[in-house]
């Protein structure tokens, strides 16, 4: 195949890739894998909970202060089935976003569902740090921490494992997501 044919061919294979949805708890890795995936395979990255910060031009910590879960949930749900989107995007989303509204199916429909998956142990090592950013996680420490954690993602499973695809989020890499989502090199 000439450069021509290559071209007009449309062999770049991140094409036709659609819209990926990655979901799973908070600390899961879905910003950092989305963000070096993305970049990797040439494909825009979109990070919701940023879209809904720039929207309200607060942080989701002050909005929570501020509002409250409930029009958080709100708008955050409006969020995702309102941004306009590429043919072709990484999106990740926030931890609670597929357990409220129809947003699961509706994320189903539109593109593909990727469940970064975690035990509650490794999700709270993770989560120890960076709780100031997180409304849910503030004041939890140590057990209180796995057992907030073991009793939320109890509740969210079910909806989480609705996912087309659910991937070990240990030592999960963007090459090893790119593999399971079987995009070929370019
Ligand atoms: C939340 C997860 C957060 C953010 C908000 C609520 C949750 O997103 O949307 O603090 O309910 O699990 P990340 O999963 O990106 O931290």
């Amino acid at each position: 195949m000439n450069k021509e044919q290559q071209l007009s061919d449309n062999s770049n294979p991140s094409q036709g890739l659609g819209l990926i949805f990655l979901i799973g708890f908070m600390g899961s890795g879905k910003t950092t894998l989305g963000r070096k995936l993305a970049a990797k395979i040439g494909v825009e990255f979109i990070d919701l909970d940023h879209k809904l910060e720039q929207q309200v031009e607060l942080s989701i910590a002050e909005y929570f202060t501020l509002f409250g879960e409930g029009p958080f949930r709100k708008l955050e749900s409006e969020v995702l089935k309102k941004t306009i989107y590429p043919d072709n995007a990484i999106i990740s989303t926030g931890g609670g976003l597929p357990f409220f509204f129809d947003n699961m199916e509706w994320m189903k429909t539109h593109g593909k569902t990727v469940y970064i998956k975690l035990s509650p142990k490794t999700l709270a090592d993770r989560l120890e740090s960076g709780k100031e950013e997180r409304p849910l996680l503030q004041e939890k420490h140590g057990d209180a921490l796995i057992t907030f954690i073991e009793q939320k993602l109890a509740e969210r499973e079910s909806f989480y494992s609705r996912a087309d695809i659910i991937a070990d989020g240990l030592s999960l890499t963007a090459e090893k997501l790119e593999q399971i989502l079987e995009i070929k090199a370019t």
